[in-house]
């Protein structure tokens, strides 16, 4: 007997995670959205269960809050989640010098702990039905080594080595792991950053991609490989070779310190 199967998003309520929602909607699956905000939540789950006629139930958690992480694990672990989508996430603004404390702990909380108790929550009944699948949503910034992102891009690294040792113990039990990396996604998480820290119009119009295409090509690389590190688009290699590799770090260096002396002149 087909069952319908149920997916789980963090974040699901815009960007990415909305994304996500509406094409695991498209291919059928009853989902669990959980986001902080109530409003947003509401208006995703109208709007899906509209156009797809899956069920749609959302919970409102903030995964920064201990209690609300223990929610949503308890809700993992009572059913059957077949899709596990950890997605939420947000950056902070500054050095990390002046960057106030909390929001580099709370991203530790948001990328690192929620999602590893959420991967503790849904494996076992996954491994027993022989079926799972779960999308960390981590980034580039786990390869890269730009200024302001020391919490950002060291919690997005933990996110990708998890998601690569989880599915080694994995391996033959159904469940696939995919670790997503994407480059700059077209999506309001820069939005309330300030201009000083991340200004998005510097960013040429050719290294940004839709969510919608970035969930197509997370979704098709799932079910056709193995592979868990997923960094979708040449581009974002590139990058990620020019500003995370040795080699490319080397030549950054050399050029700042060529600029640098010339400056001084
Ligand atoms: N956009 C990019 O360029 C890019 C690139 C690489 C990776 N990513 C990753 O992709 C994921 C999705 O981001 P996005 O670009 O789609 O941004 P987004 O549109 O801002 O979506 C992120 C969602 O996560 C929610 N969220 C943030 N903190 C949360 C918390 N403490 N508890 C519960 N929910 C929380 C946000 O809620 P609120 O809006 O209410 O805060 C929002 O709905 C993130 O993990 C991000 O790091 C994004």
């Amino acid at each position: 007997m087909m069952t319908t199967k149920i997916s789980l998003i963090t974040g699901g309520a815009s960007g990415i995670g909305l994304a996500f929602a509406e094409q695991l909607a498209s291919r059928g699956h009853n989902l669990i959205l959980v986001d902080k905000s109530a409003d947003g939540l509401g208006r995703a789950g109208v709007d899906i269960r509209q156009r797809y006629r899956v069920q749609v139930d959302t919970l409102t958690a903030d995964l920064a809050d201990a209690s609300d992480v223990e929610m949503v694990e308890q809700k993992i672990s009572d059913i059957d989640i077949n899709v596990l989508v950890n997605n939420a996430g947000f950056c902070t603004a500054g050095m990390f010098t002046e960057a106030p404390l909390k929001g580099q702990l709370d991203l530790i909380a948001v990328h690192c702990i929620a999602p590893m108790r959420f991967c503790k929550a849904a494996i076992p009944r996954m491994m027993e039905h022989h079926y799972g699948r779960i999308i960390n949503v981590c980034s580039i910034s786990a390869f890269c080594r730009f200024p302001r992102t020391v919490g950002y891009s060291a919690t997005k690294g933990y996110l990708w080595i998890m998601s690569e040792c989880l599915q080694v113990e994995l391996v033959g039990s159904g469940v696939k792991v995919q670790a997503l990396c994407p480059g700059w996604v077209r999506t309001n998480i820069n939005a309330a950053l300030p201009k000083d820290t991340f200004d998005a119009s510097k960013i040429p119009g050719f290294l940004w991609t839709e969510p919608r295409d970035l969930v197509e090509m997370s979704l098709r690389a799932l079910e056709r490989s193995n592979r868990v590190l997923f960094i979708p688009r040449l581009r974002d290699k590139i990058v990620v070779l020019a500003f995370g590799s040795r080699i490319g770090l080397k030549l950054l260096a050399i050029y700042r310190r060529i600029r640098f002396a010339i400056a001084r002149r």
